[in-house]
């Protein structure tokens, strides 16, 4: 068999990177046609040495010139014209989309009108646009698989389910590095303790929404465009072991949860082989691993940025893309070390007050409602 053509947008981040071991992992099963980053050029380049890309995209166009002359085969774009060329040279199997923030709106919509299977890591996409996007999946011939560890476990689990039949969906959380330290002062979190997480190997944005708890408020935004359940129906539970990734209540008493070793390429490794499965594409958990399995209600006092995104869910559209816009620019305060940890949930709160209702008609006032609050975040 032909391998699966392949476009990994956001090639040097950590989802990045993960999807490119799983290429290696399997020889033959797929062929890397495009890549896409946005500054880690040196990272690139090594990349484009193994891989052979025929399209390469970059985020600023003045890289291009040095890039031309060091590979005259391979063709060079940036931004979203470089977006697009990697999903259109040729027709693409599987598309991964691993661009953090809200930089992967515009790949995702791409990858959905292009791409034969998008697997969809970018949460802050689906939090900004969710309603839209959800009528880009239902029109769109691409079948969209998330990536997201808990998504992509409820979506396994959701397979071929009745949805009368169930009563909630449940997403865990690690809890992020600072579950282990309940007498730690949330001023005093500096940023290097704030990207290292106990179990995944994240990039440094999510790293900190996984501290804040963030990361779980977007993800429950994201389960609800994803899924069609309401806030409500949506359950979050701290899990320490990250082993027990997402479940699904039955209403007849039963729970089936999708369980693995906490590692991204199980998902990312079930996107790009769907319907199929790789062969241990990760390790095989044990029962042992499975013996001490833990589970705690969030503390919502002390992380009160799961509050916030719950919230702005129940307000509406375009209050989710006033949370993100918020979010990211606190983030990037506090990893530039301008703002403490304990500002950020304040920062997006007061955002958040400020905003009346909006509508969301088309992706154009998305993108001009997320400048807006970019700007009036910087005043
Ligand atoms: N990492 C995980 O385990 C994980 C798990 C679940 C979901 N996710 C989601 O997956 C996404 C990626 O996370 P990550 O941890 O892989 O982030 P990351 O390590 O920071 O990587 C982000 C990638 O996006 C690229 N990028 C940034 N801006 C871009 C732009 N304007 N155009 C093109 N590429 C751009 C970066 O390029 P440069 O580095 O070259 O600038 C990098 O390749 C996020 O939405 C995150 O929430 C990640």
């Amino acid at each position: 068999m032909s391998p699966q053509t392949l476009s990994v947008l956001g090639s040097t981040g950590s989802i990045g990177t993960f999807t490119l071991e799983i290429v290696d992992k399997f020889p033959g099963q797929f062929r890397v046609v495009s890549l896409a980053c946005g500054t880690n050029i040196e990272k690139l380049i090594s990349q484009i040495e193994k891989y052979n890309p025929q399209v390469v995209s970059v985020g600023k166009s003045d890289e291009i010139s040095a890039l031309r002359a060091k590979f005259p085969k391979v063709k060079f774009f940036s931004g979203n014209e470089g977006i697009s060329a990697c999903l259109q040279t040729e027709p693409i199997d599987v598309a991964i989309v691993g661009v953090v923030g809200f930089a992967g709106l515009y790949p995702t919509v791409q990858a959905l009108k292009y791409c034969k299977k998008v697997g969809l890591a970018n949460k802050e996409s689906l939090v900004v646009a969710g309603t839209l996007l959800q009528k880009e999946i239902e029109n769109s011939k691409s079948i969209c698989i998330p990536v997201d560890s808990e998504h992509n476990a409820v979506y396994q689990v959701l397979m071929g389910r009745k949805r009368e039949e169930i009563s909630s969906i449940v997403l865990t959380a690690s809890g992020g590095p600072l579950l282990r330290y309940p007498e730690m002062k949330l001023d005093e979190v500096t940023t290097d303790f704030a990207v290292n997480h106990p179990n995944w190997k994240m990039g440094p944005k999510i790293s900190v929404d996984s501290a804040t708890m963030m990361n779980k408020g977007l993800e429950v935004i994201e389960a609800h465009f994803l899924f069609h359940y309401p806030e409500n129906q949506i359950e979050v539970w701290v899990h320490p072991q990250s082993i027990v990734h997402g479940a699904l209540w039955f209403k007849d008493g039963s729970c089936i949860a999708q369980l693995t070793k906490p590692d991204m390429k199980s998902s990312i490794g079930y996107a790009m082989k769907y319907p199929d499965r790789l062969d241990w594409v990760i390790p095989k958990l044990t029962f042992k691993e499975m013996a001490k399995l833990e589970f705690f209600e969030p503390d919502l006092k002390r992380f009160p940025c799961l509050r916030l995104a719950r919230e702005a869910l129940i307000a509406g559209p375009s209050y989710l893309v006033v949370l993100n816009a918020a979010n990211e620019v606190a983030v990037d305060l506090f990893l530039k070390g301008k703002i403490r940890f304990s500002d950020i949930p304040t920062f997006i709160e007061k955002q958040l007050k400020q905003h009346e209702t909006v509508g969301l008609g088309h992706l154009e006032d998305v993108f001009a409602l997320d400048q807006e609050i970019r700007n009036r975040c910087s005043n």
